[in-house]
Parts: C-alpha cells; structure tokens; sequence
C-alpha cells in the first residue's frame, strides 16, 4: 500500500530570498554539477529569478544544475543505476539513497537546462524514455519534499511543435500531500526508469499531454472529449510552454484510429532484441467495426525530422507499412486507411494523433507509447508498463494487452537477408495464424 506523506510547510520553503549554497563533490562528473559561482558567497542573499510560490523563507537553497553537455551522462545513469535526484541529493546531504532524510534538510533546487532539439536528435533514447526519466525526476522531488525541479528547454519556442518534452517543461514546487493523495515508497521512486512508478504522476501527465495534443492540432470537432478540457491556472502557470491562442499545427487530418509502426533503426539499420513486431490481424482485431479512418503512424521514410540513430535510408519501411495498409484497407473496406509519414509528422504530432484517436494501438510493445496511450482521450491498448499494477487500467484510458508472438526485430533482420525474405516475413505479417 502506498502511503501519504504530508509536505505541508516544506513546500513553503522555496522562496523569493535564498542564498545560493552551490557545491561540488569530488566524486562528480565536473560537467554536470555547477561548481559554486564564486558571488553566491559574497553576496549571500540572491534573489531566485521568478518564484512562483512567494513566500518568505531564511533557508539557503541548494542550486543542483544540470546542462545539455550533461544530459548522455544523466539519462545513462537515471536508465541503468537509478533516479539522479535521488542519487544527487543524497551525494549532497553525505547520505546514500537508503538514508536519504526526507525531506532534505535545506531548500533543493533541481533544474535541467536543456537544449531540447540535441537532446532529441544526438541521444539514444528514445522520447517515451527519456519522458519516463524526467517524470521520474518530478515524482522523487515530490516524494522526497522540500525540492523545486525546473525543466527547461532552452530552444522551446522554436521546437515547440516538433518535440514533446518541451510541454513537461516548467517549474515544479513541492506540493502539498493533499494535492497528491498518495505516492510510493522513496525506495521504488528511485529505482532505474523502467521500474520506477512514474503513474503517480498520471493526472499531471495526462493533463500535459493533453494539453499538448490540443496546443498542436486544436480541438477536432465540437463533440470530441478534448472540447471539455479544463484548464487549471495554477498548472498552467508551472509550465513552460504557453497555450497558443490558435493550433500550431491547423488542419491536421486525424483519424480515428491510430496505430504506431516503429520503423526506423530497429527495422532498417540496427536490429533491437528487445523490440518485436505483432502480425497484422493481432492489432486490426482491437479496430472498432465503427472506425471510418485508420492511421498509421510512422517516421517519414525520406529522413527528415528523424533522430540521428534513424539514419536516411529507407528501402524496408516502405515494404512493410505498404503492406500493412493494404492489409488493413481489406479488412476494413468502409474506412480510409493512410499512412501518416509525410515529412510534417514530428514526435509531438504523433503523440497528439494517438491522444485524439478514439483508439490508439501499437504494431509492437514500445515505451514511445506508455505515455500518450495512457493520457489518450479514448481509448489506448498497451502492454503493461512494468512499474504499474494490472489494476491501474481502470484509472487511466487504457486496456492492457498481452503481446504475443512477436517477430523479433534481430530475427527479421537475419529473415530479410534470406532468399525470398521479403516474403517470408509478409506472409507471416499477413498471416492469420498465430
Ligand atoms: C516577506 O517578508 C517581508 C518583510 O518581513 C514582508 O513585508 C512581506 O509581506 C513578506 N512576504 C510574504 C509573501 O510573506
Ligand atoms: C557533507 O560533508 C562535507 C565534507 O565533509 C561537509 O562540508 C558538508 O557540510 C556536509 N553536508 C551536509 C549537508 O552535512
Ligand atoms: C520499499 O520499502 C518498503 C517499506 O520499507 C518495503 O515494504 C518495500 O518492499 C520496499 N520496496 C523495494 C522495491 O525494495
Ligand atoms: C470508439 O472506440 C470504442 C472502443 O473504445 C468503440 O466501441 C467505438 O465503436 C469507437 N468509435 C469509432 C467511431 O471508432
Ligand atoms: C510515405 O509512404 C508512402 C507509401 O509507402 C511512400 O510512397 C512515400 O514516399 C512516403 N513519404 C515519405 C515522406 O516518406
Ligand atoms: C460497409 O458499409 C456498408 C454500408 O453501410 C455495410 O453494409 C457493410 O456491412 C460495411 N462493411 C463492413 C466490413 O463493415
Ligand atoms: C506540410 O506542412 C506545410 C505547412 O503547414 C503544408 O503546406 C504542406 O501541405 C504539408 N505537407 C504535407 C505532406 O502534409
């Protein structure tokens, strides 16, 4: 059972007057943690720029910095060894993660500075984990109390449209227990992103995402769950990224149900063990007889938009998604299939088709997906994420799904290089069987 933990005065601590305590333990990376601007010393009260809760504090705050060039580092370590808050603060107050004193016993700030465009292109990860590794960093602030996490992205305003994390960018006080009813024990906060239970943070999450969804594309039609959106001031003024007045992306054609085709690195360049592809049938049977569009949602084959770890050259995308709408458009005569490829698809774009779609489902488990399919506004169909209970399901729009018989992408590449290949691995596509 999780339990509560009340953060009431703690959160009034962050304040308009603090000094800044910066530091610098030995052991850490020097491009990472910012080494004490020498002022700070001199001049023990600073003024932090911009607080949004204004309340009079004596407390000296700890400033935790992270820049871009520390980011491969950060998420290195935040997917393998564990949440860096966790790590970083307890570092700070000479305690191991299993000591941690929650809360911390001075004021943290914790902020990323994040160039957002390299942070998205020059990783390895892709966004759903590098959003998996950012909420978790918000959730152990929380837990743990008496933190100010700020997320930034420098480049916002231009890469607002194509990327995601510039609508989880913002600043984050610590909340009261009240308006998080119930969180996790710090030790599960802090475990490696793909166990760490970042659904605590469902109603934030879903809120952004949303909200995204509906910054990019507007509301679909007068009818759709997004025209009762409801925007809550105290939110809306934590985050980074205004609302626009008008859709950045208008007229944007979306379609009832949207599936996501990975198909770039795992299919054309590096085969991935851990990804695999489910037969055509296995989805289509979760496609409503009512749908009349079906999307499917893929990188553009021509190279534009992509991530580096894409690459350019797409001669078996193109084969396979080919081969998927006809698929699709047989099975389903009454509904327009299209393939959602061209060179305007960026991330954040997909992410808004699968959170307006009535369904959205995935040729594949994919942790690109956990969190738009979880925030959707129908219905999305997902392998469970590890760090969630079976249960959850009901709190989110969401049905958990048991992939099974999946191609392997390893095994599709040995297949395609294969006499008749190609055909070997459509007829299993196509094939009913399973
Ligand atoms: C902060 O302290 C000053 C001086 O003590 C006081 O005038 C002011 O009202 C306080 N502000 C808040 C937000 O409590
Ligand atoms: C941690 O240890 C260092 C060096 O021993 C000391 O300077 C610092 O004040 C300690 N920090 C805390 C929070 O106790
Ligand atoms: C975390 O701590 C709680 C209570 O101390 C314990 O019940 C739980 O099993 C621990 N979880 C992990 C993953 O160690
Ligand atoms: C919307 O999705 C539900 C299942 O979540 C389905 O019953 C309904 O028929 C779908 N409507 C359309 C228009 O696809
Ligand atoms: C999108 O897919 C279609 C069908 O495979 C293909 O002909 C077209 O070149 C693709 N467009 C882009 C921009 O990749
Ligand atoms: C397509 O629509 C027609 C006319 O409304 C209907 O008779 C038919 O059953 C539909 N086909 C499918 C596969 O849903
Ligand atoms: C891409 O976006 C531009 C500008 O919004 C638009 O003119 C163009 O038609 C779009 N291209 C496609 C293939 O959707």
């Amino acid at each position: 059972m999780p339990f509560r933990f009340s953060i009431p005065l703690l959160s009034a601590m962050l304040s308009t007057f603090c000094s800044f305590v910066a530091f610098r333990r030995a052991t850490w990376d020097s491009t990472t943690i910012l080494p004490s601007p020498p002022f700070a010393l001199e001049t023990p009260l600073m003024p932090l720029p911009s607080p949004i809760h204004n309340k009079n504090n004596t407390q000296p705050v700890t400033l935790i910095r992270y820049r871009q060039s520390g980011m491969p580092y950060f998420l290195r370590e935040a997917m393998s060894q564990g949440n860096m808050l966790c790590r970083d603060v307890a570092e700070q107050q000479n305690k191991t993660r299993d000591t941690l004193p929650q809360p911390p016993s001075s004021p943290i700030q914790y902020s990323l500075q994040l160039e957002c465009q390299k942070l998205f292109y020059q990783n390895s990860w892709g966004t759903g984990n590098v959003l998996q590794a950012l909420y978790g960093l918000r959730l152990a602030a929380r837990v743990l109390g008496n933190i100010e996490v700020r997320i930034r992205c420098k480049d916002a305003a231009r890469t607002k449209s194509d990327l995601v994390v510039p609508w989880m960018a913002g600043t984050f006080v610590s909340r009261t227990g009240m308006e998080t009813p119930s969180l996790p024990f710090l030790n599960e906060t802090c475990l490696p992103f793909s166990n760490a239970p970042v659904h605590y943070l469902m109603d934030e999450i879903r809120y952004e995402l949303r909200r995204m969804a509906i910054a990019l594309v507007g509301v679909p039609y007068p009818t759709h769950p997004a025209a009762d959106f409801v925007f809550v001031p105290e939110r809306e003024q934590e985050m980074q990224v205004p609302m626009p007045e008008t859709p950045l992306l208008p007229n944007i054609e979306l379609d009832d149900v949207a599936i996501h085709f990975r198909c770039g690195d795992i299919v054309e360049l590096q085969p991935h063990h851990a990804y695999g592809y489910a037969r055509f049938s296995f989805v289509a049977n979760y496609i409503s007889s009512e749908a009349r569009s079906i999307g499917i949602v893929t990188q553009p084959f021509q190279g534009q938009q992509q991530r580096r770890m894409d690459g350019t050259e797409h001669t078996r995308c193109p084969i396979l998604i080919g081969a998927f709408q006809q698929y699709l458009q047989d099975r389903f005569p009454n509904a327009t299939v299209q393939i959602r490829n061209s060179s305007n698809e960026t991330v954040a774009l997909s992410y808004a088709r699968f959170i307006m779609a009535n369904q959205s489902l995935a040729a594949g488990i994919s942790t690109f997906v956990y969190f738009p399919f979880m925030a959707t506004f129908g219905t999305g169909y997902l392998q469970k994420p590890l760090y969630v209970e079976e249960s959850f399901e009901e709190r989110v729009n969401s049905q958990f799904i048991e992939y099974s018989d999946l191609m392997n992408s390893v095994d599709m590449f040995r297949l395609w290089k294969e006499t008749n290949g190609r055909e070997q691995i459509t007829k299993w596509f196509t094939n009913e069987e399973s």
